[in-house]
C-alpha cells in the first residue's frame, strides 16, 4: 500500500476539495441562469440524488477494493469478477476527460486568478454594471492575458500534484474550503441585503417547465419553428444531468482514485453522504448569493460563463469592507478550483507512475504540458480572435433532437465532457459495479449496518441509475 490518507477527515476535505469547485460557484449559476432557473435546480438535485449518490458509492468502493490508479483498478477487478479486459477502457476514458476538462477549467480558474489581483487593487469599488462589464471584456477578449493567467495555473496545479496527493492536497483543502464556505454564507447574507433576494428565490425554486423545456435564444426569447410552436428540447435535462456528475466529480476516475487511498475501516456510506451534502449546500448557496445581484442590477441570467464576473464584483464594490472580501473570495475560489483541478489529472498521473514507471514530477509536468496545450483551444474560442478560426473545423451547428445549436472549442469540449463522456463513464461503473462484481466483494465494501441500505443500493446503481442516464441520451440522439 503505497498512500492512505492520514484520516477519513482528510479523506472527506480531499474529495470535498475535488467535488466543490468552478462547478459550483462559477458553473452551476450561470447555467442555472440559461436553462430557465426552477425546474433546472430540480431536475440537476433529482439527478444527484438517483444518479450520483450511488455511484460515488460505487466509485469509491471500487477504488478502495482496486488500490490504484482507476485503468488498473479496472484491469484487476474486471479480472477478479471475470469479466472482459475491456472494462479497463473505463480508466481509459476517465483519463482523457480529465484532461480535457482541465484544459478549459485551468483557463477560468485563470479568471478567478486575476480577479483576485483586480479585487485587491481596488479595481471595482464603486463600479457600474458598464464599468465591470469593461473589466471583464478587457480580460477575456485578450489572449495574451488569458494565456498568461491560464500558465500560472497550469504551473501551479503540477507544483501540486508533483508534490503528492496527501503533500498537496490535504493542506490546502483543510483551511481553505472551510473558509470559502463561510464567506459565500456571509455573501448570501449581504444578498438578502438587495432588492433582488425575492425575485432569485423565485427563480431559483419556482419551477417553470416551458423555460425548461422549449429552446430559447440567449436573450431568453421563446425559439419558434416554421409553424411558429415552441421547439422542444431534451437539451436542458442532458446539461442537469452532465452537471450532477461534473459536479460531485463522478465519471471519470477522480473519486475512484481517492476511493483507492481510503483506509479499509472508513464506512463508505457516511462518507459519501457527508461529500454530497456539502457539495450540494455550496451549489444553492452560490446560487443564492449570486442571483440577487443579477435581479437587483438588471443583468441578464442567461448572462453564461461570465455571470460571476459580472455580478459578484459589483457586489464588492459596493459594500463595506469590499475590496477586502473580494480579494479574499477569489483568492478562495482559486483554490478551490486548485484542489479540483489536482483530481482531474491525479488519475492520469498515478497511471503514469505506476504503469509507465516514470516519476511523479516527470509524470506531472508532461501531463501539464498536453493540458495546458488544449487549454489554448478555449482561450481562442472565449476571445473570437482569428487565431480561433484554426479551430473552426471542429466548431459549428450541433443538431440535438430538434435544436440547433451553435458551438465554439470550449462548450464543444465541454458538451462532449461533461455531458456526454462524464455520464456515460458513470453508466458503465454502475454497469459494472452492479452487475459485472460479486455481490459479495461490493457488500464486504461497504459494510452497511443497517440490512435495507444495501438492497436499495443494489436496485439503484443496476436498475434505477442506468435506466435514467440511458433515457436521457436516448431522448438525446432523437430515438423517442
Ligand atoms: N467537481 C469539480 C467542480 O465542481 C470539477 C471536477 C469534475 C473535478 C470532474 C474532478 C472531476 O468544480
Amino acid at each position: 500500500m503505497k498512500h492512505e490518507w492520514s484520516s477519513k477527515f482528510t479523506f472527506i476535505l480531499a474529495a470535498v476539495g475535488s467535488a466543490v469547485g468552478l462547478g459550483n460557484i462559477w458553473k452551476f449559476p450561470y447555467i442555472t441562469g440559461e436553462y430557465g432557473g426552477g425546474v433546472f435546480i430540480l431536475a440537476y438535485l433529482f439527478c444527484i440524488a438517483l444518479i450520483g449518490l450511488p455511484i460515488m458509492l460505487a466509485e469509491v468502493a471500487l477504488g478502495r477494493r482496486g488500490k490504484q490508479s482507476p485503468v488498473n483498478t479496472m484491469t484487476q477487478l474486471s479480472l477478479e469478477a471475470g469479466g472482459h479486459p475491456a472494462w479497463r477502457l473505463l480508466g481509459w476514458s476517465g483519463m482523457v476527460a480529465g484532461c480535457l476538462i482541465l484544459s478549459y477549467y485551468s483557463v477560468i480558474a485563470g479568471e478567478v486568478l486575476a480577479y483576485s489581483f483586480r479585487a485587491s487593487s481596488g479595481a471595482f469599488e464603486h463600479q457600474t454594471v458598464d464599468g465591470i462589464k469593461g473589466i471583464l471584456n478587457s480580460l477575456v477578449s485578450d489572449p495574451e492575458k488569458l494565456l498568461a493567467w491560464h500558465t500560472i495555473f497550469m504551473a501551479l496545479t503540477v507544483l501540486a500534484v508533483a508534490k503528492g496527493v496527501r503533500g498537496g492536497i490535504e493542506k490546502t483543502v483543510t483551511f481553505l474550503m472551510p473558509a470559502l464556505f463561510i464567506l459565500l454564507i456571509f455573501l448570501v447574507f449581504y444578498a438578502m441585503t438587495t432588492d433582488g433576494f425575492g425575485q432569485a428565490v423565485d427563480f431559483m425554486f419556482t419551477p417553470d417547465a416551458d423555460k425548461f423545456f422549449y429552446a430559447r435564444s440567449e436573450l431568453g426569447q421563446y425559439l419558434l419553428d416554421a409553424n411558429g410552436e415552441k421547439i422542444f428540447t431534451w437539451k436542458p435535462m442532458m446539461v442537469a444531468m452532465g452537471h450532477a456528475f461534473f459536479t460531485l466529480s463522478l465519471g471519470m476516475g477522480a473519486i475512484m482514485m481517492y476511493g483507492s487511498y481510503l483506509n479499509r475501516h472508513v464506512s463508505i456510506g457516511q462518507m459519501v453522504l457527508i461529500i454530497i451534502s456539502l457539495d450540494t449546500l455550496v451549489a444553492l448557496l452560490a446560487g443564492l448569493a449570486i442571483f440577487p445581484l443579477v435581479f437587483a442590477n438588471d443583468l441578464n441570467p442567461a448572462a453564461g460563463p461570465g455571470l460571476i464576473f459580472e455580478t459578484l464584483p459589483l457586489a464588492f464594490g459596493n459594500m463595506l469592507g469590499g475590496t477586502l472580501v473580494g480579494t479574499l473570495f477569489f483568492v478562495l475560489l482559486f483554490f478551490a478550483a486548485l484542489s479540483s483541478a489536482i483530481s482531474l489529472i491525479e488519475p492520469t498521473i498515478a497511471w503514469l507512475i505506476e504503469s509507465k514507471g516514470i516519476r511523479r514530477i516527470k509524470a506531472s509536468v508532461m501531463t501539464g504540458i498536453v493540458v495546458w496545450f488544449i487549454g489554448l483551444g478555449t482561450i481562442f474560442s472565449m476571445t473570437g480572435t482569428t487565431l480561433g478560426d484554426i479551430f473552426q473545423p471542429l466548431v459549428g451547428n450541433i443538431s440535438l433532437n430538434s435544436g440547433l445549436f451553435k458551438y465554439n472549442f470550449f462548450q464543444l469540449i465541454d458538451l462532449l465532457t461533461a455531458s456526454i463522456m462524464l455520464p456515460l463513464g458513470g453508466l458503465f461503473i454502475a454497469i459494472f459495479a452492479g452487475w459485472v462484481m460479486q455481490q459479495d466483494s461490493t457488500e464486504r465494501e461497504f459494510s452497511f449496518k443497517n440490512r435495507f441500505v444495501y438492497p436499495s443500493w443494489q436496485f439503484m446503481i443496476r436498475y434505477v441509475s442506468p435506466f435514467l442516464v440511458a433515457i436521457v441520451f436516448l431522448n438525446i440522439i432523437g430515438i423517442f
